[in-house]
């Protein structure tokens, strides 16, 4: 795009007001930090971005909820959030990006949400996996999701001024990724396995001496969708492609229509050209710290971002639990 077809006059930056529902969220959250029920921290997170999702004027429809993939208490696709007056945008949300982290008390947990112009924001529908691929401003255009690995590395490197041996390749560990991290080991370059939480993995290649280079592997196509709008205001770049678990679901993505053989760009997956974007950490991790609970104190550390602009800011708040608790009950 021209950002100088779409920057006028200075205007309202809702990824200002994000922020507030990702910190809420945030921060009910960490207060489940480390019970051992997911579930727990879901509600909380889930109820806590509700509730502050309801002050921000806007009017939107959640486009990309999450919790259907394990039935968690979910911001239901569909759902109407907003005061109700303009503007009018899709929402993307993940009250948890590492629902189990959090139960366990590990790192790199966050809550993240995305706004863009409504009708834009792509909906994989019931295919609830997607193969990724993800790098930072400095190697966009040069991967190619169908491409063999050995070649995007070599060109993710090249457009680095790194030697492939020097890089780092982000990956889930799960069994479905055994022959990737082969591959990418015997290519040479260094893997970063991580038991959660692909968000915070790609966003990380998208940041200068994060130490996280490429972004590689399946996880969950909405987290497909958050993805993209960040990296869309970081100038990052990701392909997609949703992901079939077994024959059943193949055929049933034939029947909906859905190719699963198309790349998708982040245009495709968000077309807008104005995508506010927040998180914050729920436990501390690369990208940012986690909540800290201080008697009456809390302190959150999140980053905001436009698309429209390309601003990210870094925003650590302190937070007056008896005032907070004034008003609800959700962070007790
Ligand atoms: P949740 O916290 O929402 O469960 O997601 C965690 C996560 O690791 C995502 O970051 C990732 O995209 C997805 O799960 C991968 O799915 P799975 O754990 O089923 O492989």
């Amino acid at each position: 795009m021209n950002p100088a077809q779409f920057i006028k006059d200075p205007d309202r930056n809702l990824a200002l007001e994000l922020v507030r529902v990702t910190e809420s969220a945030a921060m009910a959250a960490a207060r489940k930090m480390g019970r051992g029920d997911k579930n727990a921290a879901d509600q909380a997170a889930v109820n806590a971005m509700r509730y502050m999702f309801n002050t921000v004027d806007m009017d939107g429809v959640v486009v990309i909820g999450e919790g259907e993939k394990d039935e968690a208490p979910m911001l239901y696709n569909g759902e109407v959030l907003g005061t109700g007056v303009p503007p009018k945008v899709d929402i993307a949300v993940d009250p948890i990006d590492g629902t189990r982290l959090t139960s366990l008390g590990l790192p790199g947990a966050v809550a993240v949400v995305a706004l863009a112009e409504q009708g834009t924001m792509f909906n994989p529908g019931h295919i609830v996996y997607a193969n990724k691929i993800a790098v930072g401003p400095r190697a966009k255009g040069t991967v190619d999701i169908n491409a063999p690995v050995k070649d995007n590395l070599a060109k993710v490197a090249q457009a680095l001024g790194k030697d492939v041996h020097d890089l780092t390749v982000v990956i889930l560990d799960r069994d479905r990724h055994k022959d990737l991290i082969r591959e990418v080991r015997r290519c040479g370059a260094r893997v970063k396995l991580i038991s959660d939480g692909d968000v915070a993995g790609a966003l990380g290649t998208a940041i200068e001496n994060s130490g996280e280079d490429i972004l590689l592997g399946i996880g969950g196509s909405p987290e497909a969708v958050i993805t993209a709008a960040a990296l869309k205001c970081m100038g990052g770049d990701l392909q997609v492609q949703l992901w079939a678990r077994d024959e059943k679901e193949r055929l049933m993505a034939v029947d909906h229509g859905i190719d699963l053989n198309r790349v998708l760009g982040l245009n495709d997956l968000v077309g807008g050209e104005n995508v506010f974007f927040a998180v914050t950490g729920i436990t501390g991790g690369q990208l940012v710290d986690g909540v800290r609970y201080e008697g009456d104190r809390v302190y959150t550390s999140s980053i905001v971002m436009r698309s429209l602009t390309a601003t990210v800011r870094r925003i650590e708040s302190e937070h007056h639990l008896d005032r907070l608790n004034l008003l609800t009950q959700i962070y007790e």
